[in-house]
């Protein structure tokens, strides 16, 4: 620790390693929480510092707690109704999180080789990381259309998981999950439930509010909103399960940086005007798509004949999302399409607040064998929009430009 009264007697390469630093905080408090940069924290004394170490209070090292990214985990959990949040480093890193956290025992700390059920239909990384980081070290991983409540009974029954990995909202066939049925079923099986709700975000559904376990988002998609900053983050609904991802992320190491924590929190501020505009531009998108010859099946439970369209229009507040998937009626007019877009950026994301187009079996599902695509009705024809903010009459026109490219053709 240095004494200002030293300081006149620094040489210069002290001082400029020296000065300015460790201040006293600003008496006033930021309107926003800054971006704390500091590695570590110093206490006046060895002591306070052990202290601090063995109470797990107060921050001394970025690994074990940050002031930046705790204000991000306190806004998301506030969003959630949690009892706590953890950021990560991705949305992988978040998943991978919570599978561990809830493959641990209560009383436990570490996790234990496990049994896990998973929806069919998940993005495709997360099935390769149930694979290969999971099945391949002796975890029993099996799959199972979440959306169908006797299938799911029967899978419950059959394989006793422990952990029930699903999405609210899939991506990229937008399936929606039934979460008040589908938390009945996993408690009287004793299993935990894991809801990645990348694409709901909480302005559509609260699934901790229905009884589920763990909330995981890539928080790189609608919570950033910008295309700017990777992240990820778990939101748990109990104590024990908290303190048990915040022990594992310092094992883990997979930590959110303070930069990308402070861009997370503030597209999070305007996540739900986003939302709203978002989904506004995806129901009507849907609705043109659903009268063009070249369009074969649109995906999007805004529309009736979607056979999740009820379920949604009661658990989503009357808003259903704002990606719209599609098969085109020619899928060997893929690339014609995509590459006629003029506005749609072919960007490999979604959630932005510019739109995107996307083609899964090149991009989000290229890691599943073509086996696994066909298993997860993943065609080559498919295409998937992501509705950002922009004018509904400009996206309009640029998919009738590009469909109408093909009619040209
Ligand atoms: C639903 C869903 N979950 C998780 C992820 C992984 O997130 P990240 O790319 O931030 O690791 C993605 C990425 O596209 C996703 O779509």
């Amino acid at each position: 620790m240095t004494e200002q009264h030293d300081q006149a007697s620094w040489h210069l390469e002290t001082s400029l390693v020296h000065a300015g630093d460790r201040t006293a905080p600003p008496v006033a408090t930021p309107t926003v929480t800054p971006i704390y940069t500091s590695t570590t924290y110093l206490y006046p004394t060895l002591d306070e510092l052990d202290a601090a170490f063995v109470s797990g209070e107060g921050y001394f090292y970025t690994r074990y707690g940050n002031p930046t990214v705790a204000a991000f985990e306190q806004a998301l959990a506030q969003a959630e109704a949690a009892r706590g949040a953890v950021a990560y480093s991705s949305g992988m890193a978040a998943l991978h999180a919570a599978l561990l956290a809830a493959s641990t025992p209560r009383g436990e700390t570490a996790p234990r080789p496990t049994s896990i059920l998973a929806a069919r239909d998940l993005y495709g990384s997360t099935t390769v990381l149930l694979e290969e980081l999971f099945a391949a070290r002796g975890a029993q991983v099996n799959y199972v259309d979440l959306c169908d409540a006797e299938a799911t009974a029967a899978a419950l029954q059959a394989y006793a998981p422990v952990v029930v990995l699903a999405e609210s909202i899939s991506n990229p066939l937008l399936h929606v999950l039934d979460l008040a049925k589908l938390v009945e079923q996993c408690r009287s099986y004793g299993a935990r439930l894991v809801i990645d709700a990348t694409l709901a975000t909480p302005v559509l559904q609260r699934p901790l509010t229905l009884g589920v376990d763990l909330v995981v988002h890539s928080a790189t998609k609608y919570l950033g909103g910008h295309g700017d900053a990777a992240g990820g983050i778990v939101a748990a609904r109990t104590g024990l399960l908290h303190v048990t991802l915040v022990q594992q992320s310092r094992l883990l190491g997979a930590t959110l940086g303070p930069y990308e924590a402070q861009q997370l929190q503030r597209g999070m501020k305007t996540l739900a005007l986003r939302m709203e505009r978002q989904c506004a531009n995806a129901a009507q998108v849907a609705a043109y798509l659903t009268t063009h010859p070249a369009v074969a099946h649109v995906y999007y439970p805004g529309l009736a004949e979607h056979p999740g369209h009820t379920l949604a229009a009661a658990a989503f507040g009357g808003r259903f999302g704002g990606l719209v998937s599609f098969e085109l009626a020619a899928s060997t007019a893929l690339p014609r399409f995509v590459d006629a877009l003029r506005l749609f950026l072919p960007a490999t994301t979604l959630g932005d607040l510019y739109s995107l187009v996307s083609v899964p079996a090149l991009a989000s599902h290229r890691e599943l064998t073509p086996e696994q695509r066909a298993e997860r009705g993943i065609s080559a024809g498919l295409v998937r929009l992501s509705l950002g903010i922009e004018a509904i009459d400009d996206l309009l026109a640029d998919l009738q430009q590009a469909l109408a490219c093909l009619e040209a053709a």
